[in-house]
């Protein structure tokens, strides 16, 4: 679709979706303000990842660690020396760009008359630092965490010690983290500050169960994707040929953007990596003993990770439809910020507000419900396509005599009339079949 990325950047602002991070002051690069509907799209999101990552497994648990950590988990984690990207610099304008990206070096080449001029790769650290202290002479510098990893491994020992899991287990986390990219961009693709969300998969160490487990992760990951409704033919697996510092091996799951493939999450084999340097940095034991042959040894480590914007930003992408002048978000209803919206049809008619009040606070009990009594109709169903509500009930003159009401479904424009009392669990059945037959 020609302009996609624009549509949807308007389309965000418009229904309060996705704002650009503190606006009113001109904005600043990589940060971005989440709406009304866009937090209800993150938050079933996450609570879908923690759903099948958590709630349905018994063989994971979940944390919430500090976003700032002692500067010497930075040091063990490597991050201090190796979290770098290769930075040039135009010596015409001074902007930075990252030297391995290289449409990016070519678009901005043709932003100069003149032949651009680089500077030799640099390597710069992403990690964004902070000052923390109360008098200006004590205050230490510590960093924003880079990936969400850390603080799962730091509490690798506490996990086992203070719950009954037992290696193979796994640490489930959601939780922003920071980074100094030099090139912020593609809306929410590419952050300063961004969401993730990631699991920690210990095993026992053995090359064979690592790689099997490893496929598993992949699979599960890919699934998960699928199970949000997002377009298969766009989603593939890419393994790295470069591997990060801490990676004996990783594949990336990879999503058909307007500009080709790229990113969407990653599924790492970490090894013994992290808990081995933090034991050695922290002079604490995180070994574990196996229970049968009483042998010591440091767990293996089977991650995955996803960007919760840049997962958003697929399924903002990926269900985006325009028809006839129509716009729609074709979103799965488990993931649409409000599964149903109600109207009366009429906003000055009392008998047809109040009906259709009652049925809104009784809907609240059940899902998120949107309420519009602006406008005619028509404007009504079209707003709420555009932030993908997949039902729109509507209190008429008929609903006054026999109590029912029409349903109508966003993707087909189609309507249904079904009872009052029927409506919640009409709805609820709907959510769980596949969204081109459900809306
Ligand atoms: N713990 C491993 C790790 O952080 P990564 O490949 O650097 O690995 C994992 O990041 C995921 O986090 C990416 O697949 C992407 O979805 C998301 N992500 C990374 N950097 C991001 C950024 N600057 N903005 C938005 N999302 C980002």
């Amino acid at each position: 679709m020609d302009n996609l990325m624009e549509k949807i950047v308007a389309l965000c602002k418009r229904r309060g979706i996705i704002f650009p991070g503190s606006e009113i002051y001109g904005g600043l690069a990589g940060m971005w303000d989440f709406g009304p509907a866009g937090v209800l799209l993150r938050k079933n999101i996450k609570d879908l990842w923690w759903k099948e990552m958590v709630q349905l497994r018994d063989d994971m648990v979940g944390i919430d660690a500090a976003i700032m950590m002692n500067p010497r988990a930075w040091e063990a984690s490597g991050h201090l020396a190796s979290f770098s990207d290769p930075l040039i610099e135009c010596k015409i304008c001074h902007k930075r760009f990252r030297a391995d990206k290289e449409d990016e070096i070519l678009d901005h080449e043709k932003t100069h008359k003149e032949k651009a001029n680089w500077t030799e790769p640099k390597t710069f650290n992403l990690l964004v630092e902070a000052r923390v202290g109360v008098v200006e002479e004590d205050k230490q510098t510590i960093y924003l965490r880079g990936e969400i990893t850390n603080g799962a491994q730091v509490n690798f020992k506490n996990v086992m010690d203070s719950t009954r899991v037992k290696i193979p287990f796994g640490i489930a986390q959601i939780g922003k983290a920071f980074r100094n990219e030099i090139t912020p961009g593609g809306f929410i693709f590419r952050d300063r500050e961004f969401e993730q969300m990631e699991s920690q998969f210990y095993i026992k160490p053995d090359q064979a169960e690592g790689e099997k487990c490893f496929e598993y992760w992949k699979q599960n990951r890919m699934d998960f994707l699928l199970s949000l409704g997002i377009t298969k033919e766009k989603l593939k697996f890419k393994d790295h040929e470069k591997l990060a510092h801490y990676a004996k091996a990783a594949t990336d799951i990879e999503y058909e953007f307007p500009w080709g493939f790229d990113e969407v999450m990653g599924i790492h084999n970490r090894a013994d990596w992290d808990l081995s340097r933090h034991q050695e940095y922290s002079g604490q034991n995180l070994k574990v003993r196996d229970p049968e042959t009483q042998e010591e040894y440091t767990p293996w480590d089977i991650e995955t990770s996803g960007g919760v914007d840049r997962l958003m930003l697929v399924i903002l992408m990926d269900s985006y439809k325009e028809e006839n002048g129509r716009v729609w978000l074709e979103l799965s209803p488990k993931l649409a910020p409000y599964t149903v919206a109600v109207f009366p049809l009429l906003a000055n008619k009392p008998d047809l507000v109040e009906k259709a009040k009652k049925i809104y606070i009784d809907l609240r009990a059940d899902f998120y419900v949107s309420w519009d009594e602006r406008g005619n109709i028509g404007k009504r169903y079209a707003s709420q396509d555009e932030i993908g509500t997949p039902f729109c009930v509507t209190v008429d003159f008929q609903s006054l005599e026999d109590d029912t009401v029409t349903v109508r479904f966003r993707d087909s424009g189609d309507q249904e009339r079904i009872k009052i009392d029927e409506i919640s669990g009409f709805i609820s059945k709907l959510i769980n079949e596949p969204r081109s037959s459900s809306t």
